[in-house]
């Protein structure tokens, strides 16, 4: 066999945990695998590089890693019989904050690699795939280089392979250092990619069939750059430049900060019709006291305020939040604050979470933990109102016409399923070749993880 062939027939199989960033940072590095003669495979049987990206936002998050290398090491035993070799690599947060670690947990790692060294991953994965295992190697400082600048752009056949709707990653990090949160240490100081580089990136996907572009970033309102007179822009006026591109139909962001929430920002909401209706805001907390050792740096009043002026902007707005119960001194009287925060503003859907003591963060040396008992009953109080408030938000949804965006087909026969403007999947009975593009459809039923429409038109616009 020759060298080339046998390249060709490299496999890598790639498990994502955590947010939508790694989901991106997932399909980079697959792309430059590619280049390294490695193909995505969905079945790590037939891998030679298994990688983990990995998530450290809560504990439980990063346990899981551990039990996976578990599973793997069995994995590589077994192809070992049959004379295969399988590489073992963890990249993601759990890699930036835990090399060391997972070294001496895990000894059948190969290669560990943080988030902002993925430039870095096809090196080493050559690099490993030339040694014996006898030591590992690690890619965890923060580089002084843009990794964008160096990781192979994807070719229109690989984004095509992913669909109609794309992540793009536009800012990466946090300086904000909420009492709760990994984020900083794990991916570093803020960061914007310039606009250039975002504009091209978006063009590129536009003209290789995707339609709808999720803006990506821990703080992704914080976003800054410069425009070709050199002025300082934000989040809004990128909105703005990305509209205009042709092909780009729905423009989503996520995650948000409300002190971000700048007056452009405000007014592409307003004025752009490709801007979907939909924003997480995260609040966590609807406690000033709590809100105030968190160190948000807003009160529940600023909060209620941003979302007066959003729905005045833009009265279809929907909104999302993420929630943290049992934070450190956390009250009854605070929790109780939280259910009102949420009763007035009231989610079409939202993420909450036992607040969970990380390594290194300030809250998780507090004095004042939380029983773990009353976590619990908070916990599914507010969820209970959250499930409550998006299955009324649905419920309203019936018999109403909207667009969606087909992406995949459906578990029935003959079904599609795509995304309604504020991220509801909606099951549609249509032809396959509609696939990729944006449709009119009237809600016609209401399941409990789904919508179901009927195809009006197959054109929205
Ligand atoms: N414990 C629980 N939830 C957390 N989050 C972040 N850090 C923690 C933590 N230590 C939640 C926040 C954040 C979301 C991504 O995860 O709600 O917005
Ligand atoms: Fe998890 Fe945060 Fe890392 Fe995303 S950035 S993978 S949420 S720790």
């Amino acid at each position: 066999m020759s060298e080339k062939q046998d390249k060709a027939e490299k496999k890598v199989f790639i498990k994502t945990y955590g947010c939508q960033m790694n989901v991106y940072d997932t399909t980079r590095m697959a792309d430059a695998l590619g280049g390294q003669g490695y193909r995505e495979t969905s079945n790590m049987e037939e891998a030679d590089l298994v990688l983990l990206n990995t998530c450290h936002i809560r504990e439980k998050a990063s346990e899981k890693v551990y039990s996976e290398l578990g599973r793997i090491r069995q994995l590589k035993e077994r192809r070992q019989k049959d004379g295969k070799n399988t590489l073992i690599g963890v990249a993601g947060c759990v890699a930036q904050a835990e090399g060391a670690e997972i070294q001496r947990r895990a000894p059948i790692v190969d290669l560990v690699v943080g988030p902002q060294s993925y430039h870095k991953l096809t090196g080493l994965v050559a690099r490993a795939e030339g040694k014996n295992g006898e030591s590992e190697l690690i890619e965890t400082e923060f580089p002084t280089e843009d990794k964008f600048n160096h990781l192979p752009a994807p070719t229109k056949r690989q984004i095509k392979a992913r669909g109609a709707s794309a992540f793009l990653t536009i800012q990466e990090g946090c300086d904000k250092f909420c009492a709760f949160c990994v984020v900083p240490y794990t991916r570093g100081a803020e960061v914007s990619r310039p606009l250039n580089q975002i504009v091209e990136e978006a063009r590129l996907l536009a003209e290789s069939g995707v339609r709808e572009v999720t803006l990506l970033g821990q703080n992704v309102n914080a976003w800054h750059g410069v425009n070709t007179k050199e002025k300082e822009i934000g989040l809004g006026h990128l909105l703005f430049e990305l509209a205009k591109i042709d092909g780009l139909d729905r423009l989503r962001y996520t995650t948000s900060h409300p002190n971000d929430m700048d007056d452009t920002l405000i007014a592409a909401h307003r004025d752009l019709e490709c801007l979907m209706p939909y924003l997480h805001l995260p609040v966590q907390s609807g406690s000033d006291k709590i809100l105030k050792t968190m160190n948000r740096r807003h009160t529940r009043d600023d909060y209620f305020r941003i979302i007066d002026v959003m729905r005045e902007a833009r009265p279809d707005i929907a909104l999302s939040s993420d929630f943290i119960v049992g934070f450190p001194g956390e009250s009854d009287k605070d929790f109780e604050d939280t259910m009102d925060l949420v009763r007035r503003v009231t989610y079409a859907s939202a993420y909450s979470f036992k607040y969970s003591p990380r390594p290194g963060t300030p809250a998780a040396d507090s004095d004042n933990q939380v029983d773990e008992t009353i976590k619990n009953e908070r916990l599914q109080e507010l969820q209970k109102l959250l499930t409550f408030q998006q299955k009324s938000f649905n419920k309203n949804c019936l018999n109403r016409e909207m667009s969606l965006l087909l992406e995949r087909k459906g578990r029935l026969e003959g079904q599609l399923v795509g995304r309604s403007p504020w991220l509801q999947p909606v099951q549609v009975q249509a032809p396959k070749n509609l696939l990729g593009d944006i449709v009119k459809v009237s809600i016609s039923d209401i399941g409990s993880n789904s919508l179901f429409g009927t195809l009006i038109n197959e054109k929205a616009a």
